[in-house]
């Protein structure tokens, strides 16, 4: 039977979690990672310390690939090798900032774009039967949220309870004409792409458009980590920019062991062509003011932060993600990590990492 799960960007938040998850499951887990995030983000953003903490922990049942998603030929042999001994494929690995893509429009688009498709047509001429999971980002809807009769309330934005998506923005919210910005542009290329080799080639593929995704094993940076860099901020007294809106800006936060518990259900049960808007919705959601006030209490510090009054360009001001299509393929998963248990659990992880 087939038992090895791939995992693309496995020293990244996801990807760790999933090495871990998969690995407890008593599957065996090749990774692929060159500690990109590094070049993308500086020394706050590699994940060499979260790779060198997966390989003690994981041990024998991980197998490391130091390996560009960018590199074609190297991905082929790779799955040649593997050939039906893979059982699934989580395809993670990314230039995952908004605001990074800009400097380098052809490395985001490489990597976001023609990475993904690198990786489908290894998986299509060695392993096609094996779910295959890509993160995806509720930026492939680019501004368009911002666009909803949003209210001004004392800590956030809101909508009106009776409009449509009070409860959570649907998958069929359009994701044409609006503002992507260069990073929402290629990772649109790589989500549709995702979904063409489910339809077009029958492929089980699943695309997951998460909202704010989160956990311990985020390395914190300024541009990339929202809830993490909140934490970090606030424990080393940092000063954090808050860009726009009156800091009253709305995410959702999903924690990286729900997201990947919701892997494991497409994978025992996959389906073709698949979309799923995957954040934290109504029960996981906060704006920045918010953030910062569960930090302040956790930490028993004040938090140190700027306002810049110019937003981030297409940032959203108003996002919480409906998970009603995957309830309702997958009734038994549940959510389990809210903002403030979020936030506890990395003050608590990493209490000798970030200190002032
Ligand atoms: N974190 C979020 O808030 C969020 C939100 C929505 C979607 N996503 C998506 O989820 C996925 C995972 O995000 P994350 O937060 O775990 O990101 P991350 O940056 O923590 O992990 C990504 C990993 O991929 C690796 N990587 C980057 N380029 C690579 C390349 N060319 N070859 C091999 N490895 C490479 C990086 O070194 C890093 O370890 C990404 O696709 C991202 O776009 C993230």
């Amino acid at each position: 039977m087939s038992s090895v799960v791939v995992v693309t960007g496995s020293a990244g938040l996801i990807g760790s979690e999933s090495v871990r998850h998969f690995a407890g499951l008593g599957m065996d887990v090749v990774g692929v990672d060159n500690d990109m995030r590094g070049y993308f983000f500086g020394s706050d953003g590699s994940t060499k310390w979260n790779l060198d903490r997966l390989k003690k922990e994981v041990g024998d049942r991980y197998t490391h690939h130091d390996l560009d998603i960018r590199d074609r030929d190297g991905l082929n042999k790779l799955f040649a090798k593997l050939g039906r001994d893979v059982a699934l494929i989580i395809h993670a690995a990314a230039q995952p900032s908004h605001d990074w893509a800009a400097r380098e429009p052809f490395t985001d688009f490489d990597v976001n774009a023609v990475g993904t498709l690198n990786m489908l047509e290894a998986v299509r001429q060695h392993c096609p039967d094996a779910p295959f999971i890509f993160t995806s980002t509720n930026k492939v809807y680019g501004d368009t949220p911002n666009r909803l009769p949003l209210i001004e309330q004392e800590t956030r934005y809101e909508l009106p309870t009776d409009h449509q998506w009070f409860g959570g923005i649907t998958e069929d919210m359009s994701i044409d004409q609006t503002l992507h910005s260069v990073f929402g542009a290629s990772k649109v290329a790589a989500d549709v792409m995702v979904q063409e080799y489910g339809r077009y080639f029958d492929m089980p593929t699943a695309v997951m458009r998460g909202g704010t995704l989160t956990g311990p094993g985020h390395s914190a940076a300024e541009l990339h980590g929202f809830l993490a860099y909140v934490m970090r901020c606030v424990m080393e007294q940092r000063v954090y920019h808050i860009y726009g809106y009156k800091g009253k800006m709305v995410r959702d936060a999903i924690h990286s062991h729900d997201l990947v518990s919701a892997f494991e259900a497409f994978y025992r049960a996959p389906r073709v062509a698949e979309v799923y808007n995957m954040g934290g919705g109504r029960f996981s959601n906060c704006s920045h003011i918010e953030a910062f006030k569960i930090a302040e209490e956790i930490t028993g510090l004040e938090a140190r932060t700027d306002y810049v009054d110019q937003a981030r360009t297409g940032d959203h001001q108003w996002w919480v993600s409906s998970t009603a299509r995957f309830e309702e393929h997958f009734p038994d998963w549940r959510m389990t990590y809210d903002v403030p248990a979020i936030l506890r659990e990395m003050y608590e992880a990493n209490q000798d990492l970030w200190k002032a």
